[in-house]
C-alpha cells in the first residue's frame, strides 16, 4: 500500500544511494532503479495502484507522484553538481600559470647574400637601372646559342654546364636574362639582371655548384667603354668606399667585344698587397664588355645605330670580401652561429 509509512523507506533508501553517485554512468544506473518504465521501484508502486479500491486510489496515487517528481528533481540536481565537477577539473587540468617565463624566441634575419644583393639593386636603380630576371633552368639557346657560342664552340666546356636535358641547362651565368630581355625591350635598355646560376664544381672554400651573379646591360645610342668603366666604378665606389679603383684586364666571352676582366682595389688592403689579393693589390670580381655586334644580329638589334656594354658580377665572391668570409661554404651552410653575426 502507498502510504507515507510505505513509501517513506523508499526515499530513504533512493537518497542514500543518489549520496554514493558521483558519475553520470552511476547516476543513470541509479534512475533506472527507481523510475525505468519496466522495472523502476517508483513505477512498480505506480502499477500496483490499479490493485487498489477506489477510495484508497486518489491518496496513494496522489503520493506516489510527488515521490516520483521528488525523485526527479533529485537526480537532476546530481546530474548539476557532477556537471560542475567535471567542468571544474577540467579547469584546473588546463591551468596556465601566466607567470612563467615565455619561450625565447630567435629574430630572423637576412642572409649576407641577401643583404648584399639587396644592396647592390638599392645602387644600382638609384643609377636608373630596372631590374629583371629569368628561368634557373634554361634552354640552350638563351645561354650559349644566342650569346654567340653555337654548338661545338670551345667557350662551351668552359662552362661547366649542368644539363636537364639535351636542350636544358641549368644556366651558367646570368647573360641569358640579356637576351631575354633583348627579345621583349628595344633600345634603351637599362636592366641588371640578379640570381643563382650553376656550374659542375666540386664544393671548396672558394668553389661552390651554386652561387649568385649580377647581370648589367646598357644599350643605347653612342654607348662606349667609358661608359662601362664609369658605370662600374660609380657602383663600386658606392658600394665599398670612395677611395676604390678599378681596372680592366683584356679578355675574351663570346657575346662581347672588347672583352675584359674587372679588377677592384683591394678592400683590405687598398692596394698595397696583403694575403686576400696574395699581394696583388687588386681582386677579380667580373667579366664585362660591350656587346658583339653579332649577338645585336641575332636579335635584330640594329648593329649600325645601337652599342651597348655588359657585365656579369660575381656576387659571392664580393659578400666574402665585404664581410670578411674566408670560406664560401660558410655562406650556404646555413649554421646559424654563422648567420646570427650579420
Ligand atoms: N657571363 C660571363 C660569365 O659568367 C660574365 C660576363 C657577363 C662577361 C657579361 C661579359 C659580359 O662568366
Amino acid at each position: 500500500m502507498a502510504t507515507v509509512e510505505h513509501l517513506s523507506p523508499l526515499w530513504d533508501a533512493f537518497r542514500k544511494e543518489l549520496a554514493e553517485v558521483s558519475t553520470d554512468e552511476a547516476l543513470t544506473d541509479l534512475r533506472d532503479k527507481y523510475l525505468s518504465r519496466s522495472r523502476g521501484a517508483v513505477t512498480v508502486e505506480l502499477k500496483k495502484l490499479g490493485q487498489l479500491s477506489a477510495e484508497e486510489r486518489p491518496q496513494a496515487g496522489k503520493l506516489l507522484n510527488e515521490l516520483k517528481l521528488l525523485v526527479e528533481q533529485a537526480l537532476a540536481e546530481k546530474a548539476g553538481e557532477i556537471r560542475e565537477k567535471q567542468k571544474s577539473a577540467r579547469y584546473q587540468a588546463e591551468r596556465v600559470d601566466v607567470t612563467l617565463p615565455g619561450y625565447a624566441y630567435h629574430t630572423a634575419g637576412r642572409h649576407p647574400i641577401r643583404r648584399a644583393l639587396e644592396e647592390m639593386e638599392r645602387i644600382f636603380v638609384s643609377m636608373g637601372f630596372s631590374i629583371m630576371s629569368g628561368p634557373e633552368v634554361e634552354v640552350d639557346y638563351y645561354n650559349f646559342e644566342a650569346l654567340n657560342m653555337p654548338k661545338g664552340h670551345p667557350a662551351r666546356d668552359a662552362q661547366d654546364t649542368l644539363y636537364v636535358t639535351d636542350n636544358l641547362v641549368l644556366r651558367t651565368h646570368t647573360s641569358p636574362v640579356q637576351i631575354r630581355t633583348m627579345e621583349k625591350q628595344k633600345p634603351p635598355v637599362r636592366i641588371i639582371a640578379p640570381g643563382r646560376v650553376f656550374r659542375r664544381d666540386s664544393v671548396d672554400a672558394t668553389h661552390s655548384p651554386m652561387f649568385h651573379q649580377i647581370e648589367g646591360l646598357v644599350v643605347d645610342e653612342g654607348i662606349t667603354l667609358a661608359d662601362l668603366k664609369g658605370t662600374i666604378e660609380m657602383f663600386l665606389k658606392a658600394f665599398f668606399s670612395e677611395d676604390t679603383r678599378i681596372r680592366l684586364r683584356p679578355s675574351y666571352f663570346p657575346f662581347v667585344e672588347p672583352g675584359a676582366e674587372v679588377d677592384v682595389s683591394c678592400i683590405f688592403c687598398r692596394g698595397t698587397g696583403c694575403s686576400i689579393c696574395k699581394q696583388s693589390g687588386w681582386i677579380e670580381i667580373m667579366g664585362a664588355g660591350m656587346v658583339n655586334p653579332r649577338v645585336f644580329q641575332i636579335l635584330g638589334y640594329d648593329y649600325e645605330k645601337y652599342t651597348g656594354f655588359a657585365w656579369g658580377m660575381g656576387v659571392d665572391r664580393i659578400v666574402m670580401l665585404k664581410y670578411q668570409v674566408e670560406d664560401l661554404r660558410l655562406l650556404f651552410d646555413n649554421d646559424i652561429r654563422f648567420l646570427s653575426q650579420f
